[in-house]
């Protein structure tokens, strides 16, 4: 059967090209509903994308519609204090559907933490899982589809051309990650960090990278392994587990990696106990992907393809992004 998904976007959404200050001008809504409908029917999912100013309608989708669909994706609105009312009616519209089972995943274009850490209140759906991806601009909303609609071995393998000679990118996990498969697996899946590892090798090939995925319990070896990839990794991908919410030095040495970075979790931090909500990580990334369980590994390895490949081809805009300072966004 055809997956369905419902795309929701919220009031502001349909001005895209005004807040484009991570480096995705010229981004519009447009672009992004097109891009959308394409993928959705080369993965043989029905999609359903819609925008709306009023932001009642969009609770009443959310809550009445979206048990007909698989999955459900939301761009929410922007934060404003004056909505804490409405945000509230939104996050039960969004429970509705977590407690459902479905995915729910929201996304943003923008990285929303690379200012502060409250720049938006993250939805919360206490009864189901929720993932998160923000900062890759039109390939947030295509990253959730896929997230939604394949399996992790049936993706297309023809999704990015590889460059000619494999960029390295290293994929840094940090402590009791070794424990995968045995630690929390409600939380965390049954996957081993040895079967993580193997698919993000793959993956990586499949898109002319050469992953090295490495494991430590110890900060200061984490520490060592930012450094080394300041001079021989163009790219990381890093989960730096229970230091992500305490370590001062791990988020220096990410300050002196110029390269591409992202931040990916297996589970929502932000939608779990309060010591986790803070990260030293989200404001130093380019990228964010959580919640979406062991794929969001390999969805990390896809998005980090596509961002070398739009840094290959474009290296000002790419200094350009890094140069930019985005106050608030979706
Ligand atoms: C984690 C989330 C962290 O809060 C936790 O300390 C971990 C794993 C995740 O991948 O969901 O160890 O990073």
């Amino acid at each position: 059967m055809k997956p369905s998904i419902l795309i929701v976007n919220g009031p502001g959404q349909s001005n895209l090209s005004d807040h484009d200050g991570n480096g995705h001008g010229g981004l519009t809504l447009t672009v992004i509903r097109e891009a959308s409908e394409a993928l959705s029917a080369k993965l043989g999912a029905r999609l359903d994308f819609r925008q709306t100013e009023n932001q009642d309608e969009m609770f009443q989708w959310i809550a009445r519609e979206s048990e007909e669909f698989d999955g459900v994706i939301i761009n929410p609105v922007r934060h404003s204090r004056s909505a804490t009312e409405l945000l509230r009616s939104y996050r039960s519209a969004v429970q509705v559907i977590a407690g459902l089972k479905k995915p729910v995943i929201e996304v943003h274009i923008n990285n929303i933490y690379r200012q502060s850490a409250d720049a938006t209140q993250p939805l919360y759906a206490p009864e189901g899982s929720m993932g998160f991806i923000c900062g890759f601009g039109l390939n947030s909303y295509l990253a959730a589809i896929r997230a939604i609609s394949l399996r992790p071995d049936s993706r297309d393998q023809n999704q990015v051309a590889g460059p000619e000679m494999p960029d390295k990118v290293v994929v840094l996990n940090g402590p009791n990650l070794n424990l995968l498969g045995r630690r929390e697996p409600d939380i965390y899946g049954k996957l081993t960090l040895d079967d993580l590892s193997l698919r993000c090798t793959k993956v990586g090939l499949q898109h002319g990278l050469d992953v090295k995925f490495r494991q430590s319990n110890h900060e200061g070896a984490l520490v060592d392994w930012i450094q080394e990839a300041i001079d021989t990794a163009p790219g990381m991908i890093i989960n730096a587990a229970a230091y992500t919410h305490t370590s001062v030095a791990i988020h220096d040495a990410l300050r002196a990696y110029p390269g591409l970075k992202i931040e990916v979790h297996i589970s929502n931090p932000r939608l779990r106990e309060t010591f986790r909500h803070m990260s030293f990580v989200s404001p130093l990334v380019d990228g964010i992907v959580a919640g979406l369980g062991p794929n969001g590994y390999e969805l990390s390895v896809e998005l980090m393809a596509n961002l070398l490949n739009a840094r290959g081809r474009a290296p000002k805009e790419r200094a350009a992004l890094s140069r930019a300072n985005p106050r608030t966004g979706s």
